[in-house]
């Protein structure tokens, strides 16, 4: 009965120029480790749900980049979107398929970007969160103990007597600003929302029909299509019409029976290339280099990448980005990292 959607339409603009929007990063081996972050992910999910029950939720535009990265994965098992509509609308979508096919299932819902390192970790907290949502109406999420204000989260807030391992939710409170961040940590009672979900089909299709009843009757005229000859047509049109919301906004945020679990596995959203940085091995300069072929001299704490055979030389650089790739030559110091996506809508 277990089932995985894995969520792979993102763009990833902050890891630009790598990632782009033809080619985004769970598509690109961001660690140099051979494997692309969606191989990883696939591979992680496998040893605990059965392959042919992981769907690949993805743009129509990146089908061909899944068959050829993921040769075992069937194309009824990846759930094309027309239109980039944020969470919310794909995974009522996916998870209304699921229910067709298996009302029984219980789902794993996990993004194919992040950086997990204990796989035996990953899959004891996963198969615990299952146990816990298998027979009980529970809307479960993985949380990580934060470590700095960081505004591009979600916060969960959990009782601080609750000793636990799964924890009952008080507030969900998808990307504070600053101020309120600040606060959540230092009342020490909040974890960052890794963004890695799990409950039954009823409780998340129950959970929609109550919190967004229009998106749900939305999608619940296409039942009858689902899984058929027919269901292609109904999302063409229809797809596109969904609001655009996240799952945290539309759903954690506003339901009552929500849990936590304290992951313990050490994780990192890969969401900026500070962030890379931080999880590649580093020369005795602390300088990350990825596919490149490099002479540094006076260079500190840099990320630099390329792609090819090019010899990079550096002299007298600290802190920067260095990135080659075709066309593009980016250096941009690591403290404006998050500056790279407005760049890219920039130059658009
Ligand atoms: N299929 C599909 N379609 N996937 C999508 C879409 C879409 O339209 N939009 C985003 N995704 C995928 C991304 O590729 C990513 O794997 C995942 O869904 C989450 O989307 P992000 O855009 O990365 O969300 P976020 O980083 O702003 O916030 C979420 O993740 C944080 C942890 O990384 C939230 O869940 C936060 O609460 C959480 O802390
Ligand atoms: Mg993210």
């Amino acid at each position: 009965n277990y089932y995985a959607i894995l969520m792979a339409g993102g763009v990833g603009s902050r890891f630009w120029p790598v990632s782009t929007t033809d080619f985004p990063k769970q598509f690109h081996d961001m660690l140099g480790t051979g494997e692309t972050l969606i191989q990883k992910t696939f591979a992680r999910l496998s040893q605990i749900i059965p392959k042919e029950n992981i769907l690949i939720l993805t743009n129509e535009s990146y089908n061909d980049i899944v068959l050829e990265q993921l040769p075992s994965v069937k194309q009824e098992q990846i759930i094309l979107e027309p239109a980039m509509r944020n969470t919310a609308p794909c995974i009522l979508y996916a998870s209304l398929k699921i229910e067709k096919k298996n009302p029984n299932a219980v789902v794993l819902v996990a993004p194919s970007d992040h950086w997990i390192e204990d796989e035996m970790q990953f899959i004891s907290n996963i198969q615990h969160s299952f146990d816990f949502c298998e027979s009980q109406d529970n809307l479960m999420t993985l949380g990580i103990l934060p470590t700095f204000p960081n505004t591009g989260y979600g916060y969960i807030e959990y009782d601080k007597l609750d000793s636990r391992p799964v924890k009952k939710v008080i507030q969900f409170r998808e990307k504070p600003d600053y101020a309120t961040a600040r606060q959540f940590i230092q009342s020490r009672n909040f974890l960052w929302n890794a963004g890695i979900f799990i409950w039954s089909i009823k409780s998340i299709l129950n959970a929609f029909q109550i919190f967004q009843p229009e998106m749900y009757q939305h999608f619940l005229r296409g039942y009858e299509a689902y899984n058929t000859d027919e269901e292609k047509t109904f999302i063409a049109e229809n797809y596109p019409l969904a609001e655009n919301i996240s799952i945290d906004y539309a759903i954690l945020e506003k339901a009552q029976n929500v849990f936590v679990m304290s992951a313990t596995f050490d994780w990192n959203d890969l969401g900026t290339w500070g962030s890379l940085y931080d999880k590649l091995p580093k020369d005795i300069n602390n300088n990350a280099v990825v596919n490149a072929n490099v002479f540094l001299e006076n260079a500190s704490h840099n990320i630099i990448r390329t792609e090819g055979k090019k010899l990079v030389v550096i002299d007298g650089l600290n802190d920067f980005i260095v990135v080659d790739k075709e066309h593009v030559l980016l250096i941009y110091p690591k403290s404006k990292e998050q500056d790279i996506k407005k760049i890219v809508a920039k130059l658009k």
